[in-house]
């Protein structure tokens, strides 16, 4: 059993767990409650939470799906971090886990990529929409001082193509894969906490991410992991289609940062303003690894493919401060070079259940060209 955090005690003794200022999420003995931590982001925001708050705790609550690998923490001080493999849909794991104190909770746990979903959604609506609303009640229970919905661009729908238009907080939702639809409903739940029940929540809306451990299902790492073995690199349609790429670390500071600061009951946008068409995304890879511009084979387009993603942060750099670190070409140069250096993960990755998903997915062997 672990002990309550401090500032969860000092809370605790004056009767105010709920209305303790925010300022204490600053603090250097805050215990956060991350979920999905195993994954790609998670893991990064771990990363960057144990390196930002010196005295922070960390319970990872992951329930090592295909996407969740233990490997994604090596090297980070295990002492302020602990695994508990589990289902955010199980409500009675989830709440035995809060009630050793927590003073709040980042859901980045999620079925998190779209053309699974259109294979098959039922994962989907369980995790993404039943697990969040498993959390919320379960933040409620436990006096969980703030909620964090890790929630993306996509819920928005899709933009005109070379339109000066823009997704912004007041953007209306028009998911149209069942991957966006289920995160549109998380958001409504989430939105409903804060209003039915008081509980302090806010929400985060970020564009395609990109950096160190990204399962190789997702566009960048496919093209990487394929590429770097001269194998050919699949582009949906004219591949022409428009996506907004972030550093993944930009996206870890932006979620600390509304964690810390953010207002209560608000969502915010996060973007690096850098919209890309995805062909020339692939180019970019291909031109940086050395590779030929030939290992792009056109196949046939994911339906309902969203045409432009383009968010507008003006919001989250106002409000908070918040801009990216990272450049495109600073960020992909990051991502080449441990994708390079880590042979071993990515090989992994690649195996198994990868390779049956491949085939379905593109009707080619993952391997072969
Ligand atoms: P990911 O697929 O790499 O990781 C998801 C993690 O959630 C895995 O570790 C998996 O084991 C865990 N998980 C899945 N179902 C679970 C369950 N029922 N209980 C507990 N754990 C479970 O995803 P990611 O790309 O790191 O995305 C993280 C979050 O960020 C998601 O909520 C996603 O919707 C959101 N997001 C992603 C992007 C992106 O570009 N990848 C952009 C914006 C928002
Ligand atoms: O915008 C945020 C979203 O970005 C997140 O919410 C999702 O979790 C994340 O998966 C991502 O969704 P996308 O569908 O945009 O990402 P994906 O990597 O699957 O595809 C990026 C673009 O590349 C998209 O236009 C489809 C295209 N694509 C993708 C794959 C896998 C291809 O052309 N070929 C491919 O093989």
């Amino acid at each position: 059993m672990e002990t309550m955090s401090p500032a969860r005690e000092a809370g605790g003794r004056a009767g105010l767990n709920l209305i303790a200022p925010l300022s204490i999420l600053n603090n250097s003995m805050v215990k956060l409650f991350i979920t999905g931590g195993a994954g790609f982001i998670g893991s990064a925001f771990i990363r960057l939470a144990l390196a930002e708050i010196p005295g922070c705790h960390v319970v990872n609550f992951d329930a090592l799906t295909y996407a969740g690998n233990l490997d994604n923490l090596s090297g980070i001080d295990q002492s302020r971090h602990r695994f508990v493999r589990g289902d955010i849909c199980d409500r009675e794991a989830v709440g035995a886990v809060l009630a050793e104190g927590a003073d709040a909770i980042i859901n980045f746990a999620a079925e998190s990529h779209v053309d699974r979903s259109i294979a098959s959604a039922d994962e989907f609506l369980r995790t993404n929409i039943l697990g969040t609303q498993v959390l919320l009640d379960a933040a409620r229970a436990a006096g969980v001082r703030r909620f964090v919905q890790v929630s993306t661009d996509e819920v928005m729908g899709s933009l005109p193509e070379d339109d000066n238009t823009f997704f912004t907080e007041a953007s209306p939702f028009e998911p149209n894969s069942p991957y966006s639809a289920s995160k549109a409903a998380a958001e409504h739940l989430v939105r409903a906490a804060h209003h039915t029940f008081g509980l302090d929540t806010v929400v985060t809306r970020c564009g395609n991410n990109y950096g160190p451990r990204q399962f190789p299902e997702k566009f960048l790492p496919l093209m990487l992991s394929n590429a770097m073995r001269d194998e050919s690199i699949p582009l949906y349609g004219d591949g022409r289609n428009v996506r907004d790429w972030i550093y993944v670390e930009d996206h870890c500071r932006a979620i600390l940062m509304v964690l810390q600061k953010g207002r209560t009951g608000e969502a915010y946008n996060v973007g690096a303003r850098n919209e890309r068409r995805n062909i020339e995304v692939a180019q970019s890879v291909l031109t940086a690894l050395g590779k030929p511009h030939t290992l792009i084979r056109h196949v046939k387009d994911r339906p309902g493919h969203d045409r432009r993603y383009a968010i507008d942060p003006t919001k989250i750099e106002t409000e908070l401060g918040w801009r990216p670190h990272e450049t495109w070409e600073t960020g992909l140069q990051k991502t080449i070079q441990w994708y390079a250096d880590n042979d071993e993960w990515v090989a992994r990755a690649r195996s198994g259940d990868y390779r049956e998903y491949y085939a379905k997915q593109y009707g080619t062997e993952a391997g072969a060209n």
